[in-house]
């Protein structure tokens, strides 16, 4: 996918409502990283900036890169809210396809980057390119949907739906340098757009840097 096309479907995906995710941090991301000790920080796929926001409260230095003008500017609004940070956060529009870092991170997590406008793009290659500027002792998290809720339009798509254990197949990080750290399911409550309620699961990978 080309950045053109891949920017103007997530913008045109966002500008569908004034805002898309919850502004909520990922919970796994919280209860992942709560006891690490603050670095640096790379969010991938960053959206309208909540993870980001929630790791430079906790002192990370971060960088949140998404594809969508839209969803950035709602997350610079959103770190303008909350006011001081104990850390920061830059927001760089990329295409991951082909944006590369340019210095190393503790911690690059990677929220639901895999989702029904990235069906052309590669996102593991992308995670084991990134991957690559993780620091020894760092960790690289992956969160995705191993279930998706009955309302959801994209639960015809495969390539949105992944177990954990797959993802770590998928990811085939050399095992010499990483270790799986966590690999497993988290259910957590949803409500759809007319208000019903389900529960889905999450896939949580944690891979830690030897
Ligand atoms: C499902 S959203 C998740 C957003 C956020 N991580 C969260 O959990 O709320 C996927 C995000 O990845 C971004 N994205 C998709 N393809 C991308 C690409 N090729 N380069 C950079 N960002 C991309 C989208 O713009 C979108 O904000």
């Amino acid at each position: 996918m080309t950045q053109g096309s891949a920017r103007d479907f997530w913008n045109d995906r966002y500008e569908e409502r004034r805002r898309i995710w919850s502004g909520r941090p990922n919970v796994a991301l919280v209860d992942v990283v709560d006891d690490m000790p603050p670095g640096r920080a790379l969010d991938l796929g960053a959206g309208e900036g909540a993870d980001s926001i929630w790791l430079a409260c906790q002192g990370w230095e971060v960088t949140g890169v998404d594809v969508s003008s839209t969803a950035l500017a709602r997350a610079a609004e959103a770190i303008r809210e909350v006011g001081s940070v104990d850390g920061s956060v830059e927001w760089v529009e990329a295409d991951l396809a082909t944006w590369e870092p340019n210095g190393d991170y503790d911690l690059i997590s990677a929220c639901f980057l895999q989702s029904r406008g990235d069906l052309d793009f590669d996102a593991d290659a992308v995670l084991r390119r990134m991957a690559e500027h993780i620091t020894p002792g760092g960790h690289l998290l992956v969160v995705g949907h191993a279930t998706t809720p009955p309302w959801s339009e994209h639960r015809e798509h495969g390539p949105c739906q992944r177990t954990a254990g797959d993802q770590v197949a998928a990811l085939a990080m050399n095992s010499a340098q990483w270790q799986v750290v966590v690999s497993e399911h988290r259910s957590r409550p949803v409500t759809g757009p007319d208000g019903q309620e389900a529960a889905i699961e999450d896939s949580v990978v944690l891979f830690g840097r030897r």
